[in-house]
């Protein structure tokens, strides 16, 4: 196999392995889709049901993942080249294509992230919602959102061009803290404005009628959040784990990941809420805008609106920073493991090649929405759904004994993992599946 010689990069810590695993999962998703879903859905009840589906969807895939990664090394289609070989390699192939295609517009979204940040600066936000969702048309697509759309790539090529070491785990020792901090001191500013308790109650009082009238496509979307909120589907945790040089407990690792990535949506909902409300506006349209139009015209009419609002969505950008990166290494991994290219000069073909797969997104609103629908709904579920099969049927005994590698013997925790991952995954993600392709041809 090209390159099996060289010896492969590794994270220099445990913490560093963690940060960049808790930076990947904590992006847009947490803090523009969960807050609006949890308060749109049926508010503490949705939370439960999250909450569940977190415990039992997304902590058992999420050591699928792990395992997978560590005990290859390798790259996504590397690893299932190594463990399955056959037809399965085209597994692997399918994560490149979803990391490939959701970070051309996921980079699209970070842009406007820059964009508003150095909007908060120029006191450019519109109280007027109207005129607010105006702004947005404007500087979301079209020349500006191609400039920022350039920008953030390149960050994302520099960093990951330095490589896993110099380039990922340094930079998220320094973004996953920054994102923490600043959002737990967000929350606290929310809580002392006047909207705020009338904000929590909307946010958190338990509806349990909207979860029974419509649990069919609540329970869904539930399940797709969790598995995207955590980086799943796309083999960015098996690439993650393939540079962990040592044994330990990834049932620790993965519980401290997904408790990180919950708090920071619960916490993003404590502060969203209060500033909507004490502004105004309207909290139930989460469109694709929600944190552009409506928090944005929010912070329009706020005292002091226009640095709150800067320090807001600088720290989405670095959110969504440290998620971009573990799409890219994802493919960048692929071409320095499996063709033996300079991590540089990959970093940088790649990042030139998603920028002009970004330009359609960065040109139509429309075309964005496309992407976003086929690669989150059908890709990535598709992918991840097919992986599950395969470790959890016919490669049980090996992630068995992967997954107990640092940690001792399972004991009956063995199997019932695994038969979380037979039963229960399963057949959430071929749900999902089904319904995002008649989603997807409606
Ligand atoms: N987990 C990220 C979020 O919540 C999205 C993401 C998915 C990032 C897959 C990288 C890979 O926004
Ligand atoms: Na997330």
């Amino acid at each position: 196999m090209a390159g099996i010689d060289i010896p492969r990069e590794t994270w220099a810590t445990r913490t560093g392995f963690i940060l960049a695993a808790v930076g990947s999962a904590v992006g847009l998703g947490n803090i523009w889709r969960f807050p609006f879903q949890v308060g749109q859905e049926g508010g503490a009840a949705f939370l439960l049901i999250y909450l569940l589906f977190i415990a039992l969807i997304g902590f058992p895939a999420m050591l699928v993942e792990f395992v997978v990664g560590r005990h290859t090394e390798r790259n996504p289609v590397g690893a299932l080249k190594a463990i399955a070989g056959g037809a399965w390699s085209y597994v692997g192939w399918i994560f490149i294509a979803t990391g490939f295609v959701i970070l051309s517009y996921y980079s699209v979204v970070a842009g406007w992230t820059i964009r508003y940040t150095i909007l908060g600066l120029q006191d450019g936000y519109l109280a007027d919602a109207g005129e607010a969702e105006g702004q947005f048309v404007e500087l979301a697509s079209g020349l500006d959102a191609i400039f920022f759309h350039a920008l953030f790539m390149a960050v994302v090529i520099v960093i990951v061009a330095f490589g896993i070491q110099r380039g990922i785990e340094l930079a998220v020792k320094v973004m996953v803290p920054a994102i923490i901090v600043i959002t737990v001191g967000m929350a606290i500013y929310a809580f002392t404005l006047e909207g705020a308790s009338e904000a929590y109650s909307y946010y958190l009082s338990p509806e349990w009628g909207v979860i029974a009238a419509e649990w069919q496509s609540i329970f869904p979307a539930a399940a797709g959040q969790a598995f995207f909120t955590l980086s799943l589907g796309m083999g960015v945790m098996i690439t993650y784990a393939s540079y962990l040089g040592e044994d330990r407990n990834l049932a620790e690792d993965g519980a401290i990941v997904i408790g990180f990535d919950t708090a920071i949506a619960f916490i993003t909902g404590l502060i969203v809420f209060p500033i909507l409300f004490t502004a105004g506006v309207d909290p139930a349209d989460p469109g694709a805008g929600a944190i552009f139009v409506s928090l944005a015209a929010a912070f329009g009419d706020l005292a002091l609106g226009w640095i709150i609002g800067a320090i807001f969505f600088g720290t989405v950008a670095i959110a969504a920073l440290s998620s971009a990166i573990s799409l890219m290494e994802v493919v960048v991994s692929y071409v320095v493991d499996e063709r033996n290219v300079d991590r540089k000069v990959a970093a940088f073909g790649i990042g030139i090649a998603l920028f002009l797969l970004g330009l359609p997104s960065a040109y139509d609103l429309v075309l964005l929405d496309l992407f976003d629908l086929f690669a989150d709904q059908i890709l990535l579920v598709l992918g991840g759904l097919l992986l599950m099969i395969l470790v959890s049927w016919s490669l049980s005994e090996l992630a068995v004994d992967e997954l107990s590698r640092g940690i001792g013997d399972l004991g009956s925790l063995g199997p019932a993992w695994i038969w979380a991952v037979r039963i229960p995954v399963v057949v959430v993600l071929i749900v999902a599946l089904v319904l995002g392709i008649l989603d997807y041809y409606e």
